[in-house]
């Protein structure tokens, strides 16, 4: 499956110690790309969204925490010390700094947590070779989470017909993820095998990933694609032009309800009033066993100038108004059709599907 993109969306720089990014904030008009090397740097790079989608998330803080793990070492070598303990409360409070980066992608937590399981199962083992198993380990999502994206895609494609118009909103593409994307998979995917898809991409306000991430992606892989604002999505449903929509999430409860970026819910509701199926793509890293309903997930909240002054040459609300600026909302499961992992396409009663699609991966 080829996509159009000549640059990684996140890289281990492991002889410079570097975290590497593209600079999602820059794009499309500038690929910039950024080498982070302290933790506060690869904090703020994701709290500011120069690399975000869920799983680009949790691949980001998987390499970052492997890099805290060295230096670490390097401090306690310098201390000609090698203490399981001091290595393992440094290790928790990097981990610890990281996932209070955002919220409400569990991919960020479920990622470290299974870093600090490798320290915490190899507690015999030397530091330096606990270490070496951490870079591994953070290799392993990465190529894992490439591995997700093309099983999403073959997924998804069986869901779609040629010459489908397909809508999808904000960006849960190749710049989300390590390769692919999810919701786009079965847009490349389609594109290879000459299906002359349609797709409408919503601009996604207030930080337009839809207009500046996912039409740019698409575009250069030569896929057809549309912008439109959010608030045309009816419209086009309207005419006809959409046969499916597709989106990615950050976090899907374990009845099936969905968070994913602010506005999917709409998109949702829409989609079930036009008789559009609607299809969630959440790799099970996404699906979070712990909770059982959408209103356990936590939601972000950002700053009000991403709202009033972000993006215009003035800022464009009066003085003293009052902004609100949720960045994710959660779609209710049953305006779900489906929910579309690497393990199959679960439907409802998602209790039970998702229960059978987590089993999945316990059993590779
Ligand atoms: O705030 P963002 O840009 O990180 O939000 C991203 C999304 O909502 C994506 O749709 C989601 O993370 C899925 S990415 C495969």
């Amino acid at each position: 499956m080829k996509t159009g993109l000549t640059f990684d969306t996140v890289a281990l720089d492991d002889e410079n110690s570097a975290l590497v990014i593209i600079d999602q904030t820059k794009l499309p008009n500038e690929e910039v790309i950024l080498h982070l090397q302290t933790q506060q740097e690869i904090h703020e790079a994701i709290y500011l969204l120069q690399v975000r989608g869920a799983p680009a998330i949790g691949v980001a803080a998987a390499y970052g925490v492997y890099l805290a793990a060295k230096e670490i070492l390097e401090k306690e070598s310098g201390n000609g010390t090698d203490d399981y303990d001091a290595f393992l409360k440094a290790f928790t409070e990097a981990s610890a700094y990281l996932n209070s980066a955002r919220p409400t992608a569990v991919n960020l937590s479920w990622a470290l947590r299974r870093m600090e399981q490798v320290v915490r199962s190899h507690a015999d083992r030397p530091v330096p070779e606990i270490v070496a198993l951490l870079k591994q380990e953070a290799v392993a999502i990465q190529e894992e989470d490439i591995a997700i994206c093309r099983s999403i895609g073959e997924y998804g494609l069986t869901l779609i017909k040629p010459g489908d118009g397909i809508l999808t909103h904000c960006n849960a593409g190749q710049l989300a993820t390590s390769r692919y994307g999810t919701a786009t998979a079965p847009m490349y995917l389609g594109h290879e095998k000459g299906y002359d898809l349609h797709v409408y991409a919503d601009e996604t306000r207030p930080l337009l990933q839809g207009a500046r991430l996912t039409a740019y992606e698409l575009s250069k892989a030569g896929i057809d694609v549309t912008l439109i604002c959010d608030n045309m999505a009816s419209t086009v449903m309207k005419q006809g032009k959409i046969q499916a929509v597709f989106v990615g999430c950050d976090r899907v409860a374990m009845n099936g309800d969905a968070a994913n970026k602010i506005g999917t819910s709409g998109v949702a509701i829409l989609a079930k009033h036009y008789g559009i199926p609607f299809y969630v793509c959440a790799p099970s890293s996404t699906i979070d066993e712990k909770i059982t309903d959408g209103s356990m997930i936590p939601i972000e909240e950002r700053n009000g100038e991403e709202i009033s002054t972000m993006w215009y040459e003035k800022k464009m609300t009066a003085d003293g108004v009052k902004t609100y600026n949720p960045a994710f909302d959660v779609t209710d499961h049953e305006l779900i059709s489906a929910i579309i992992t690497e393990n199959g396409i679960a439907r409802a009663p998602y209790t039970e599907s998702l229960k059978r699609m987590l089993e999945g991966t316990k059993g590779h």
